[in-house]
């Protein structure tokens, strides 16, 4: 089919490129020049695992870049709008990127068109883009608004999208349904599994995945809610690491314990410095902003958004206990992007975590595989870009670790203790085992966890009834 995809970011070049490996001729349309140039010119201004070969594959044939929104309607059977959402002061989302381009749709129609939401928004969306582009004159059999929520996950995104736990379509007409069933159409009857060249599955997927049909209101609300009930269990399990470090239990120990439990499963049980990222804090917001405009106080979001900050709050105080005075002291940094696998940076924890060391008058020395670019354009003063994990901790009062990348859960531990000045690792993402950092000499402070040190180490070895027994 002939697609248009509006707005080139994480969601629209990801699923585009998608499209395109799906057999569609897609057109992704942005006012960005500048992107759309490096787009042009064989650049990936994301970083996505496979997205690379994904543009490889198919750009210049059935993947095609433009700032020519029109052109592109009028070429696509549907349009896909995955421009931005964000909050405006009141924490609503702002949707005038949203109205501008359906407006723009609308002077282009030129033959039945679904236009589909695939940019995250509040419940009533549709019926607004609807209304929008019948003001502009459209006529009103000549369109369907659907709503087709994006699950994806940076970092993950492409194998999220073409490996999807299910696909939303909410449409209110059957015909509409039918274009989006068409589209999806490759991964719902398993053939694009069945390709020699298709993107290899990840371990958890099932295919095919199912599509559930909705109508388009209940589909803003699946995925508003969706990201809701992920940041509560999130903030959940923060709240537990609080009361697990009060009273000397093991987080680990009871996520596991938690998660082991169908009902619940493991994921997004994992502690840490809070959630971040372009989606769960500004959903979370708008969500609560509909919520109340509907006239329904949301206050359990209020309270997951509060524990979300409180958690870095919390995260400070434990640098503060373990290095009593800040100012002056020269911190590495393991991590800025706001969670491991992206470069990027917007609502990143790590991020807003240096801001705040460089306010006590740290000295910061950071290292990212990805996001170094990005952060330096938001973190100026005291500063120092590394480029290595054990450049970050060379001559460092302590080792902060903020996003879980997979490289810095396989450290030379040596080699780190060696680079530090004092052997001292705040981990804010749990990637290590307390026992096993005391063990290799380091004082290690993690979440949920009791510190562990040498001395600790060695008296739980001198007292654990294994050693009793043989003494
Ligand atoms: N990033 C994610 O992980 C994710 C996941 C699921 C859903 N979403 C949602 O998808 C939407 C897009 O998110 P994103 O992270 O891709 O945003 P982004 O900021 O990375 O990209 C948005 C793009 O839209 C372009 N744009 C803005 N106005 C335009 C217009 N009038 N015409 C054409 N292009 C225009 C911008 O230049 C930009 O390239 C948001 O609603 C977001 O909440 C994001």
């Amino acid at each position: 089919m002939r697609l248009a995809v509006v707005g080139s970011g994480y969601v629209g070049l990801v699923a585009g490129a998608c499209f395109a490996d799906l057999g569609h001729e897609v057109i992704l349309v942005d006012v960005d020049e500048q992107k759309l140039a490096a787009l042009q010119g064989g650049q990936v201004p994301i970083h996505e695992n496979f997205l690379p070969e994904l543009l490889q594959r198919h750009r210049g044939k059935r993947l095609n870049f433009s700032d020519d929104l029109q052109a592109a309607v009028r070429a696509s059977a549907a349009v896909f709008i995955a421009v931005g959402t964000p909050p405006t002061e009141q924490g609503e989302a702002d949707l005038s990127y949203v109205e501008s381009v359906a407006r723009s749709i609308s002077g282009a129609i030129n033959g039945y068109k679904v236009i589909v939401e695939k940019s995250t928004v509040p419940v009533y969306t549709s019926d607004w883009v609807r209304k929008i582009i019948l003001r502009n004159a459209a006529p009103p059999d000549s369109f369907d608004v659907a709503s087709n929520p994006e699950f994806l996950r940076e970092g993950t995104a492409v194998t999220d999208f073409l490996y999807p736990d299910r696909i939303v379509v909410g449409a209110d007409s059957e015909r509409c349904a039918a274009v989006l069933r068409q589209i999806y159409a490759p991964l719902t009857d398993g053939s694009y599994y069945r390709r020699a060249d298709a993107i290899p599955r990840p371990d958890r997927a099932q295919v095919p995945p199912p599509l559930i049909v909705t109508s388009a209101k209940s589909a803003e609300l699946i995925k508003h809610a969706s990201n809701a009930f992920l940041a509560m269990k999130i903030s959940f399990i923060n709240a537990v690491a609080s009361i697990c470090e009060a009273v000397g239990a093991n987080v680990q120990q009871v996520c596991q314990g938690i998660g082991t439990d169908s009902r619940i499963g493991p994921r997004f049980l994992s502690p840490g410095i809070g959630y971040g990222g372009s989606c769960f804090p500004k959903d979370l917001m708008a969500f609560r902003a509909v919520a109340r405009e509907s006239g329904y106080e949301f206050r359990l979001l209020d309270e997951v958004i509060r524990i979300n900050e409180d958690q870095r709050q919390r995260f400070l105080r434990k640098v503060r206990n373990a290095l009593w005075t800040l100012r002056g002291k020269r911190l590495g940094v393991l991590g800025l992007a706001f969670k491991g696998g992206t470069d990027d940076i917007r609502e990143s924890p790590a991020v807003r975590l240096v801001q705040s060391l460089l306010q006590e008058g740290c000295q910061v020395a950071a290292y990212d595989p990805a996001a170094g670019e990005r952060a330096r354009e938001v973190l100026t003063s005291n500063v120092e870009f590394v480029g290595s994990a054990y450049e970050a901790a060379r001559g460092a009062d302590a080792l902060l670790i903020l996003t879980e990348w997979e490289e810095f859960a396989a450290l030379d531990l040596g080699r780190l203790h060696r680079e530090l000045k004092y052997p001292i690792v705040i981990d804010g993402r749990n990637l290590y085992h307390p026992d096993a950092m005391a063990a290799q000499g380091f004082t290690y402070y993690s979440v949920g966890r009791q510190p562990a040190t040498p001395e600790t180490q060695a008296a739980d070895a001198a007292t654990s009834p294994r050693n009793l027994k043989k003494s």
